[in-house]
């Protein structure tokens, strides 16, 4: 019998298929390089920001952050929803960390990257966590290098971290997806040493005062990003809403929701308002976001590593104990 997840990827396949001839001309646009010099060789404060729902994106940056300062350098790492803009410009490497919701970058990041001031010199670096092979990461890195290279950034570095998705519906109490199943144990010290290693290559890349250039790939799931992929998975999704008897006020949801769609006063989802990144139900410490797929009852990711005993392997360095 055929379910609606068949339905979506069977739809989505046809509208690509028929999207095909343009992808070429489109996705061949996005050449990304330098516009002007690099600002300086001398580095001293990079700056590492994420935008993270579920903590991998964070782990890694606070990773970077980490390795920066173990490389003799006065580094920081912030959140973007902490981070005070109007300050950027002191900062003379800007690593920017996203993850990929729907084959791309969220909007939510896109659209903060726009309200950066000029980083007109200043080399600039993306990565991004994903959760999957055929995730798109390449190219969702790639968005978010473009839009700090529209700011006059300089290209230096991109790099892309598999982990265990954090989609709620690869997964439901039964049965996970084979591909989400598969990185249960990512990341893992592999992961950890990228990581290491693609901080020293942008330190080395700013020394030398090399810029790079990068290019978005042609694929089919570039071509996802192009249908409206949150529109089409919307269509499944009912009950999204706040449990007024479970729910402990402690706010999280309404700070996850990168689109102020929760109003905690009244227990309200405004649906219309969602971008179904899922940061309420999967970091609700009470269960008390509800939401229904394909008439199942959806499971956060918290629960879900609970219900699952999975366990996060954390880098060596203490991360979290640093704060
Ligand atoms: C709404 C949503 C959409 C996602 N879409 C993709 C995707 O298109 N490709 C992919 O590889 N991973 C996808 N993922 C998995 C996340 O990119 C991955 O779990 C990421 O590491 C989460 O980062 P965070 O913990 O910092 O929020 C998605 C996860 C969510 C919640």
């Amino acid at each position: 019998m055929k379910t609606r997840r068949d339905f979506l990827k069977q739809s989505s396949m046809v509208m690509g298929g028929l999207a095909l001839p343009i992808i070429p001309s489109c996705v061949a646009g996005s050449r990304i390089k330098a516009a002007g010099p690099m600002k300086t060789q001398h580095i001293q404060k990079p700056l590492v920001l994420w935008f993270s729902q579920t903590g991998y994106t964070k782990r890694n940056g606070m990773l970077l952050q980490k390795t920066f300062e173990r490389l003799g350098l006065n580094a920081t790492g912030a959140d973007i929803r902490d981070f005070d803009r109007g300050g950027i410009n002191k900062f003379d490497l800007i690593v920017l960390g996203s993850p990929v919701f729907y084959y791309d970058a969220p909007q939510y990041v896109k659209d903060w990257i726009q309200t950066l001031p000029d980083l007109r010199g200043v080399p600039v670096a993306a990565y991004v966590t994903f959760g999957g092979p055929e995730g798109n990461q390449h190219n969702a890195a790639c968005s978010i290098l473009e839009g700090l290279v529209e700011k006059q950034g300089v290209p230096i570095g991109i790099d892309t971290f598999m982990n265990m998705s954090s989609f709620p519906l690869a997964w439901s109490k039964d049965k996970v997806h084979e591909k989400t199943w598969m990185s249960r144990h990512l990341p893992n010290k592999d992961t950890y040493r990228e990581v290491r290693e693609f901080a020293g290559y942008l330190v080395d890349q700013v020394k030398k005062g090399q810029s790079s250039e990068f290019s978005k790939k042609i694929t089919l799931r570039e071509c996802s990003t192009w249908l409206a992929p949150v529109f089409w998975t919307k269509l499944f999704v009912k009950n999204h809403s706040i449990d007024k008897k479970s729910c402990i006020r402690c706010g999280t949801c309404v700070e996850k929701c990168p689109v102020d769609a929760i109003d905690l006063s009244g227990y309200k989802v405004n649906t219309d308002a969602c971008v179904l990144c899922f940061g309420c139900i999967n970091n609700c410490p009470a269960g008390a976001v509800h939401m229904e797929y394909d008439g199942e009852k959806v499971i956060g990711y918290h629960d879900f590593m609970k219900l699952k005993e999975l366990k996060i392997i954390e880098p060596d360095e203490g991360l979290e104990k640093k704060k």
